[in-house]
């Protein structure tokens, strides 16, 4: 079955006149249980692409269907269904949680989403508790402010409240690129472990090939907002058709031409 179907979807920005296109007639289909790493330089349409897959932004041109619907952020129906399954962690933990507020209020806020249904535990409490275990913090940061944490907390914090609701998308846009080279590895070991054990399926962007042949067993490139290549990660990067991925393998060091 299709998490999502990604046809022909173009997005630009600005006027007629003066536009960005930031995709550029993307397709792809991602898999119940696949693991997608989406790599591309700075400004190819990857931040794009996951916010129009989280519901967050919408095609100019073509559609995406989510478990077989057709996916219209206007339609209060899709996006419940949408708000209920995927749940997305920003690149930088500092900018994406609220530092005045208590981790136990940012972690149980998606849970409290009207938009939200179905899936979500009566006992808020006790899911921030687990979630906060899972992600191995200590029940007790539930009354800390976001600031009080250091980088690598925080996006275990971030992973936490995505964990919430049970989601069984995750999307996640870079997110270990803003922590410190040493907390990097705990982060991303976690996200495996997590999307192991929750059965997750996972579409994470990220500019690091070492992190997609560790995490990811799909990847697909993009290049100015096209897609050049998708495929199984060992045939992509083992195997690059364009000179583009070539170019990035190399530039990581991890090519083996
Ligand atoms: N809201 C917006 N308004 C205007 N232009 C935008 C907007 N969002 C993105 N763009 C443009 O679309 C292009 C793709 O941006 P996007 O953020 O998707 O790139 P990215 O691959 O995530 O880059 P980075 O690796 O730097 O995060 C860029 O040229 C960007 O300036
Ligand atoms: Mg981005």
């Amino acid at each position: 079955m299709s998490v999502y179907t990604i046809d022909h979807v173009s997005r630009r920005f600005g006027s007629r006149r003066r536009s960005t296109q930031a995709l550029n007639d993307v397709t792809l289909s991602v898999k119940e249980h696949e693991r997608w790493g989406i790599v591309g330089e700075s400004g190819s349409g990857k931040t794009t692409l996951l916010k129009i897959l989280a519901g967050l932004d919408s095609p100019s041109e073509g559609k995406v269907l989510f478990m077989g619907k057709c996916l219209d952020i206007r339609d209060r129906a899709t996006l419940g269904d949408l708000r209920s399954s995927v749940q997305m962690v920003f690149q930088d933990p500092r900018s994406s949680l609220d530092p005045r507020m208590r981790v136990g209020d940012i972690i149980s806020e998606p849970l409290r989403s009207p938009l939200v249904k179905g899936k979500v535990p009566a006992d808020a409490d006790a899911r921030v508790a687990e979630v906060l275990d899972a992600v191995g913090l200590p029940a007790d940061s539930q009354r800390l402010f976001a600031h009080e944490f250091s980088g690598g907390q925080r996006q275990r914090i971030a992973l936490a409240r995505a964990l919430a609701p049970n989601p069984s998308i995750l999307l996640a846009d870079e997110p270990v690129s803003a922590l410190d080279v040493s907390v990097r590895a705990h982060v991303l070991n976690l996200i495996d472990d997590l999307v192991d054990s929750m059965g997750l399926t996972l579409i994470m962007v990220t500019h690091d090939l070492a992190v997609v042949r560790h995490t990811c067993d799909h990847v697909g490139v993009l290049y100015q907002g096209t897609l050049v290549e998708a495929g199984p990660t060992a045939e992509v990067l083992n195997n690059p058709r364009e000179e583009y991925t070539r170019t990035l393998l190399a530039s990581t060091r991890l090519g083996h031409a």
